[in-house]
């Protein structure tokens, strides 16, 4: 309890950065680690690799505190640290399982260079079943040393979400944590207090069942998102509103209200990977997950329907036509493109010989580097309009909330907006003189 706590994070990715960044601001002693040197270099002189608002200016303020320090040797810091965090990426592999070779590699690492007892979290979101191996593997390195230091393994599956990653870490609904002796459940609850003054809990449970959680609330995210696009879809063949039986269900307090928004599609790091990798563990356990192959199907059907829209409006003609993107991030406030649906469209569009106008407010790099310069890549909003024939909104940035509509009709060639995700009125819209679409309405 005299000593200051230190701690190691390796892996400066999305969630390893926001984690240590986020512990060094309640004063303990944090140690980024990463492999890629330009990466450490650039993150020493002040450079963040990604976007996330407040993240710049937290990491700032902790180097200059001196709590926050960023190397690429791992080995190095070992000697002076209570608890490792593994943060490092698990791409899916080509059959969708979790690829563990880099998580591995850290455990390996540790056990090769451990001087003293060390407790190992694992942070990355990894198949039930992974602390086992890591633990094995940490004790493989002791034994080829001859040493029997003491360790511990633990699991802390990370719940936040891009774009609000700081407030999310800060102020936490709950923390999971996956142990097996009372040494490490003493070290992670000195670890969490800081945070425990909000009001949430940390819940203990065994490792199994932690690793499990993950999975499980990402899995039900997404299923509850595929759901909604089934009704929305059979809303518009119906004669229903999508909107009005959403408030109508999310009223219910059992479903309750968030995260029942129907759209083109979920996109990002975890809910398809997650979902795609629950699928293979349990095919691996001999089970079938049919409600999650469901979940995908609809999902993959829904990145296709902006485009669907498109060709009905146009009656299959889509030769020459200009059609402006507004959004390509996968969702607002990144500039994360991973598995985005405008990566879909923007594929779909070009094998029609449409020439695309696209703006985003944050991943114009990001889509410059995917994709290249397939694309125009537009200044504004409004100069993306300009002589379009259609205009399709992606991702609901806020800027894109309230356009000025009658610029936006003079600049583009024809008035179409297509709203893939609910967020204009369209009678507003009908009255101007626009064709506009929407998903399930
Ligand atoms: C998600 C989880 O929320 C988080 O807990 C986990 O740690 C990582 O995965 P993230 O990928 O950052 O976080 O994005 P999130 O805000 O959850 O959105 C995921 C996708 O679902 C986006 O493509 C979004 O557009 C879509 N979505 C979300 C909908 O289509 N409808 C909704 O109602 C909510």
């Amino acid at each position: 309890e005299l000593n200051k706590m230190n701690i190691a994070i390796v892996g400066t990715g999305y969630v390893g950065l926001v984690t240590g960044t986020c512990f060094a601001e309640t004063g303990v002693d944090v140690t980024c680690v990463d492999v890629n040197a330009d990466k450490i270099a650039n993150l020493q002189k002040g450079i963040i690799p990604i976007y996330e608002p407040g993240l710049e200016d937290m990491v700032l303020r902790n180097v200059k505190a001196g709590r926050l320090h960023f190397t690429t040797s791992l080995e190095s810091c070992l000697d002076n640290v209570d608890i490792v965090f593994s943060a490092v990426g698990t791409p899916p592999d080509e059959d969708g399982s979790a690829d563990l070779r880099y998580v591995l590699e850290v455990a390996r690492t540790i056990g090769a260079n451990m001087k003293k007892y060390t407790l190992v979290v694992t942070k990355s979101t990894v198949p039930v079943g992974t602390a086992r191996k890591v633990k094995a593997a940490i004790r493989e390195e002791l034994e080829k040393r001859g040493e029997s230091i003491d360790f511990d393994v633990a699991s802390n599956p990370e719940f936040l979400k891009e774009g609000n990653a700081i407030d999310d870490f800060m102020s936490p609904d709950r923390v999971v944590v996956g142990v097996e002796s009372e040494r490490a459940k003493k070290l992670m609850t000195k670890l969490y207090k800081p945070f425990m003054l909000v009001n949430f809990r940390v819940i203990f449970m065994d490792i199994p069942s932690a690793e499990m959680t993950k999975y499980a609330a990402n899995s039900m995210l997404a299923t509850r998102i595929s759901f909604m696009n089934d009704i929305a879809n059979l809303c518009e063949l119906v004669g229903a509103d999508v909107n009005m039986v959403r408030d109508g269900i999310g009223s219910d307090s059992r479903i309750g209200r968030k995260f029942l928004y129907p759209g083109c599609g979920y996109g990002g790091s975890c809910f398809p990977k997650d979902v795609k990798a629950l699928i293979k563990t349990a095919e691996q356990n001999g089970y079938s997950m049919q409600v999650l192959k469901a979940v995908e199907d609809v999902n993959e059907n829904q990145k296709g329907i902006l485009f669907e829209k498109l060709v009905k409006v146009f009656n299959g003609d889509l030769k020459g036509k200009t059609v402006a993107l507004w959004g390509l991030a996968f969702k607002p406030g990144t500039d994360d493109m991973r598995e985005a649906p405008a990566l879909v469209l923007i594929e779909k569009l070009k094998q029609s010989g449409c020439n695309v106008r696209a703006y985003d407010p944050a991943a114009m790099d990001e889509s410059r580097r995917r994709i290249g310069e397939s694309v125009y890549y537009a200044h504004d909003m409004y100069d993306a309009a300009l002589d379009a024939d259609a205009l399709i909104l992606v991702t609901e940035w806020k800027e894109f909330r309230l356009p000025t509509w009658g610029v936006i009709k003079k600049a583009m060639k024809q008035p179409v907006v297509l709203d893939g995700r609910n967020i204009y009125d369209g009678d507003e819209l009908q009255e101007m003189g626009f064709v506009y679409h929407c998903i399930g309405r």
